[in-house]
């Protein structure tokens, strides 16, 4: 279970004081997947940085698995925006990153092999395309076998069809693997198609606008359905009236 309640996150202080988060409460059940979705700029890689222990709240608590968060956790795993990936590391090096930060000296092969990108474990980022990077930042989080499983637009300024790959492979992943997560995109779809509890956000700073209750969410069937177009489409009228 992910619990935030009442957070509130400001960068800076005094006249640079700025309020990026306005006390947002939002739980997303053991075992399920949350969405946050929002405007640019709105709070939303805040929220999760504030969940990983990366940053403290300003106010509010959040825990994490019945246990309060102060700090970054070896069962909380972050694929951060644009994958993060250090370019002069390997794939396999950069797969392994986590694990070294942690002291674990585990074997990727299998992570990577999930994950189709057996045969580049030497590769660099360089020589790899956008989708293949998205995956190695996904490898990395999951080589932790993390209990919740936090990302940060994992499929952003990707093709389409990437973007359904991946999307699909975050699916399965989270099928077999049955991780807590928190999904952060600005993506209506991929917000509905993925999210079984979707938190509409605000402009900055970020306040939960509706909490929309998604049970359809998780199955390939769903997208396409009547009440996916549906839910899209009221999502979409929700965020075109954000403030
Ligand atoms: N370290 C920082 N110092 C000062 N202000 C910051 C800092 N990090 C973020 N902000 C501000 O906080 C606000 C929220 O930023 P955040 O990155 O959480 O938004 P976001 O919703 O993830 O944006 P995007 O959609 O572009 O990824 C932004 O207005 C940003 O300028
Ligand atoms: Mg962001």
């Amino acid at each position: 279970m992910i619990e935030v309640a009442d957070l509130s996150v400001a960068y800076g202080t005094g006249r640079r004081r700025v309020l990026a988060v306005d006390r947002v409460s939002l739980s997303v059940p053991t075992g399920e997947m949350g969405a946050l979705v929002g405007p640019s700029g709105c709070g939303k890689s805040t929220i999760l940085y504030a969940v990983d222990g990366l940053i403290p709240p300003t106010e509010g608590t959040i825990s994490v698995a019945d246990e309060p968060v102060h700090g970054v956790r070896r069962d909380v795993a972050l694929i951060l925006q644009d994958a993060g990936l250090l370019p002069w590391k390997t794939v396999r090096q950069n797969a392994e990153l986590a694990l070294r930060i942690q002291g674990v000296g585990e074997d990727v092969a299998d992570i990577l092999n999930t994950l189709g990108l057996t045969g580049f474990e030497n590769s660099f980022p360089a020589e790899l395309s956008e989708g293949m990077k998205r995956r190695v930042g996904i490898a990395r989080a999951l080589a932790l076998h993390p209990r919740v499983l936090l990302m940060d637009e994992p499929m952003a300024n990707l093709d389409s069809l990437t973007r359904e790959h991946i999307q699909k492979l975050i699916l399965d992943l989270w099928k077999s693997l049955r991780f807590t997560a928190l999904l952060v995109t600005h993506d209506i779809e991929e917000a509905v198609f993925l999210g079984r509890h979707v938190f509409v956000l605000s402009r900055r700073p970020a306040r939960v606008v509706e909490a929309i209750a998604n049970p359809e969410a998780g199955t390939a069937a769903y997208r396409g359905s009547d009440t996916f177009v549906q839910r899209v489409r009221y999502l979409h009228e929700l965020l075109g009236g954000v403030q």
